[in-house]
């Protein structure tokens, strides 16, 4: 049988009766004899069943989440902000961080369907057997505590979880396959932990709208199907992710829209393919060590806004077409070695948008220096399947007159959001 543990039960007395207090100031002194008296009785009888006097659940499905809250109530080694506190007696709903609402599967049931502890700062070694254990568990986030551990293979248990975030943690450990046999999940945050390993390919067959697991030692390279991934937001940002970037990638071109592969160790040349992603607002794959020309495909991105690639090892001319994006507001190519540069690039580099700082090409200002440029070419560079880097697999609508330039900034990206700790990206 369900029982909880003595002070528990001490405190949802205490909250209970603080609302009587300014009404009945004179009868404090009294309550708290009572108190006393209720302590000395209940520890001396402990086989009493004195759960149903004391603990008035509005449900039994709080009833039978009270001591996995309690449980993990403590572990927590560390709760500067003190929100723990408000987690005491039966109204769980009421516990700060903790939502309540009708489950799926009963409508007229009360349960914990969601929990956000975003910046709560608490510390505790581990989240097993707490999110795990909470069967109606629909949202957990937690950004910015200070949860270690790894994560327990039985969260693939809640049915109907669809947003994890976990990020800015200290989470550890490899990639958390459980997470691979959970359909109904669709926002993954794991950024800003300890994870290391690979990514397992099966990540990018999951129905998710949002991956982001940057800021983390992942290692090795990416999975060859990332293509199959229906993320529109992709972070895979500040790991040391090597190898090539996945031609397949061209095969998320219906739905994805960020795509952030910066900070990585990725090598080799750019896919054409990565031309086919025509909903891309933000493709950023800068410092990395890729190399080749820029595809002329990327000039089919009709809707990027954001294009980086600076501080990598490309070279050859900066594609015309992709300078006529109409809604480019940032390219940024500084730090290659491009040589050349045509008159709709330099307009862009007049507007701004274009950032060709840093590269060999002849009459720009702050280039690199002749000798760095010799030693760069000195070496034989190519690229495989050469011919397809001149393709251009869409329509360009030639553009009359003035290049539409955008000198608005760059608008609020996700993604980019993402790239920091603190933020909360939902
Ligand atoms: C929850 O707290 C609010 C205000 O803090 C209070 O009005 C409400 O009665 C509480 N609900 C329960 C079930 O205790
Ligand atoms: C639905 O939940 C209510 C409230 O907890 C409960 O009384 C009822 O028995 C449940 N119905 C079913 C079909 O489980
Ligand atoms: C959380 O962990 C970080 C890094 O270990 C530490 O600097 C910080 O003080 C911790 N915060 C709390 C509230 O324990
Ligand atoms: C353009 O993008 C680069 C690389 O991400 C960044 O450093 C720069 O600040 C951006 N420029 C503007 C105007 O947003
Ligand atoms: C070369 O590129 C073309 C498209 O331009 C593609 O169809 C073909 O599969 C590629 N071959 C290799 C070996 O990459």
């Amino acid at each position: 049988m369900f029982r909880p543990h003595w002070p528990i039960k001490i405190e949802s007395m205490v909250l209970f009766n603080q609302a009587s207090i300014p009404k009945f100031k004179v009868c404090t002194i009294l309550l708290c004899i009572l108190l006393v008296d209720c302590q000395i009785l209940e520890s001396t009888s402990q086989s009493l069943p004195l759960l149903p006097d004391i603990l008035n659940f509005l449900d039994q499905r709080l009833a039978l989440v009270f001591s996995i809250i309690q449980t993990f109530k403590n572990t927590i080694t560390s709760d500067p902000l003190g929100v723990t506190t408000t987690w005491v007696g039966p109204n769980i709903c009421n516990y700060t961080g903790f939502y309540c609402d009708n489950p799926p599967d009963n409508l007229t049931a009360i349960t914990v369907a969601s929990i956000d502890f975003n910046g709560f700062q608490l510390s505790a070694p581990s989240l097993d057997g707490f999110i795990d254990q909470l069967p109606d568990l629909a949202l957990f986030h937690a950004n910015s505590n200070n949860f270690s551990g790894t994560i327990s293979p039985k969260i693939a248990g809640l049915k109907y979880l669809y947003e994890l975030d976990l990020s800015n943690n200290l989470l550890s450990g490899a990639f958390p396959t459980s997470i691979l046999n959970m359909p109904t999940l669709s926002f993954l945050d794991i950024r800003y932990n300890l994870f290391t390993g690979s990514v397992p390919p099966q990540i990018f067959m999951q129905p998710l709208d949002a991956l982001f697991l940057n800021n983390n030692n992942f290692m090795l390279t990416l999975p060859n199907n990332l293509g199959d991934t229906s993320a529109l937001y992709l972070t895979l940002a500040n790991n040391k992710f090597t190898g090539l970037i996945p031609r397949s990638i061209g095969k998320a071109s219906s739905t994805l829209k960020e795509v952030l592969l910066l900070n990585n160790l990725l090598t080799g040349c750019l896919p054409y393919e990565i031309g086919f992603l025509n909903q891309a607002i933000l493709f950023d794959a800068g410092n990395n060590l890729l190399t080749g020309p820029l595809p002329c495909s990327f000039g089919c991105l009709e809707k990027v806004e954001v294009l980086n690639l600076a501080r990598n090892l490309l070279y050859g001319q900066v594609p015309e077409v992709v300078c006529a994006l109409g809604n480019l507001a940032n390219l940024s190519l500084s730090y290659n070695y491009f040589t050349k540069v045509g008159p709709l690039c330099k307009k862009l580099i007049m507007s701004g948008v274009l950032d060709v700082r840093k590269n060999c090409i002849l009459g720009l200002p702050d280039q690199r220096s002749v000798q760095e440029c010799t030693t760069f070419f000195s070496i034989p560079r190519t690229c495989m399947n050469l011919s397809s880097f001149n393709i251009i697999p869409c329509k360009i609508i030639p553009r009359r007159g003035k290049t539409p330039v955008r000198t608005e900034s760059p608008r609020h990206l996700l993604s980019y959001s993402a790239l920091s700790r603190n933020n909360r990206v939902l």
